[in-house]
């Protein structure tokens, strides 16, 4: 199975992180994000092929996947954001247009606990989705009495003119790649935009036109890592997941945490939910609910629910924030 990872975006909702950082590469309870993803597709051994689409800072994922992974990933260039449609379409030329190779397409910046197997072994075409409380930030699906999707619809207007709250969630399973890349230059000579992008739900509802069967696929866990709040989340969900348990002498650990390499612990109370990466010095500190990135310096510090960028220094500070990389308070 061929596999497009779209990783391109410049990230705004993470800044400041995603200045420094391309927001894949974002730490989140000891890992970046992409690992996950991408260490789920090797070891069940999904991808024959995986393609990503980068942009913004690309050479920096490029460099810590082809330095993290035994793998050999095809990377292809998306020379402006014109949205989702336009990157899937930059991999037009790793597939043979003749043979309508399958394909799956995972959003670089969403984890999912979800069995891909279930996914790929599929005989049509499927859409992950998830019921949500406010769709208007979606994709949403409309299905027909046997389940099939009959209609799609980008980011809907308002809940009433929204077809359902079955929303689009970051996974597709499409059976030709052949129409899906017909269907993108489709939208694109004619300009359809939604929010002024080309989208990947137009270019689907114009495969759903030219017949091509699709279904849903009910995603439960879906670990949204796009807001900053959303990454705590992810970090939590996951970090309850790790049996880690930790215990450090002079430390009160309230587990679960994550602590990573040469971190040099004194007199502090960590978690619970903190993941404190490689490298990191805590004295007499405070953390929970929040990600300190490597190299970080806490002394007298007391830190929650807070996104901590690399390398930065928080002396006798009561913090509760989004800190970029090398900042000093
Ligand atoms: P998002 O819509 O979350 O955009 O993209 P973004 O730039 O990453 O983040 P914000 O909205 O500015 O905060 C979802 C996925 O699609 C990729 C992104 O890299 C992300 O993995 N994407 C989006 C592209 O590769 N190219 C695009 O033109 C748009």
């Amino acid at each position: 199975m061929k596999v497009i990872i779209p990783v391109a975006g410049v990230g705004t909702r993470l800044r400041p992180h995603t200045i420094t950082q391309p927001k894949v590469l974002l730490n989140v309870a000891g890992h970046p994000m992409i690992y996950y993803i991408v260490d789920e597709l090797i070891r069940k051994k999904i991808a024959d092929s995986i393609i990503f689409v980068t942009g913004h800072q690309g050479e920096k994922i490029e460099h810590y996947l082809n330095s993290t992974f035994n793998f050999k990933f095809d990377y292809v260039r998306q020379k402006e954001t014109l949205g989702l449609g336009h990157a899937i379409l930059c991999a037009k030329g790793k597939f043979d247009p003749i043979k309508k190779e399958e394909v799956l397409i995972i959003l670089g910046d969403t984890l999912f606990d979800v069995n891909l197997k279930d996914v790929v072994k599929s005989k049509y075409s499927v859409i992950g989705v998830k019921k949500v409380e406010d769709p208007r930030r979606f994709g949403v699906v409309e299905k027909d009495k046997k389940g099939f999707i009959k209609r799609l619809v980008e980011k809907p207007a308002s809940q009433e003119v929204s077809p359902s709250n079955e929303a689009i969630v970051g996974i597709y399973l499409l059976k030709n790649s052949t129409l899906l890349f017909d269907s993108i230059e489709h939208i694109i000579r004619n300009k359809v935009t939604t929010k002024g992008e080309y989208q990947l739900t137009d270019a689907l509802e114009i495969m759903l036109r030219q017949n091509e069967k699709m279904i849903t696929y009910n995603v439960h866990g879906w670990l949204d890592c796009g807001k900053p709040e959303t990454l705590l989340e992810t970090n939590r969900y996951l970090l309850d997941k790790k049996s880690n348990n930790y215990s450090i002498r002079g430390c009160k650990i309230n587990n679960p945490v994550y602590i990573g390499k040469n971190v040099t612990l004194e007199n502090s109370i960590i978690g619970p939910h903190a993941t404190i990466n490689d490298g990191c010095i805590l004295r007499n500190s405070i953390v929970d609910n929040s990600i300190i990135d490597n190299g970080c310096h806490l002394e007298n510090a007391i830190v929650t629910d807070s996104l901590v960028g690399r390398n930065s220094k928080i002396i006798k500070k009561k913090l509760n924030l989004n800190l970029g990389e090398f900042s000093e308070i």
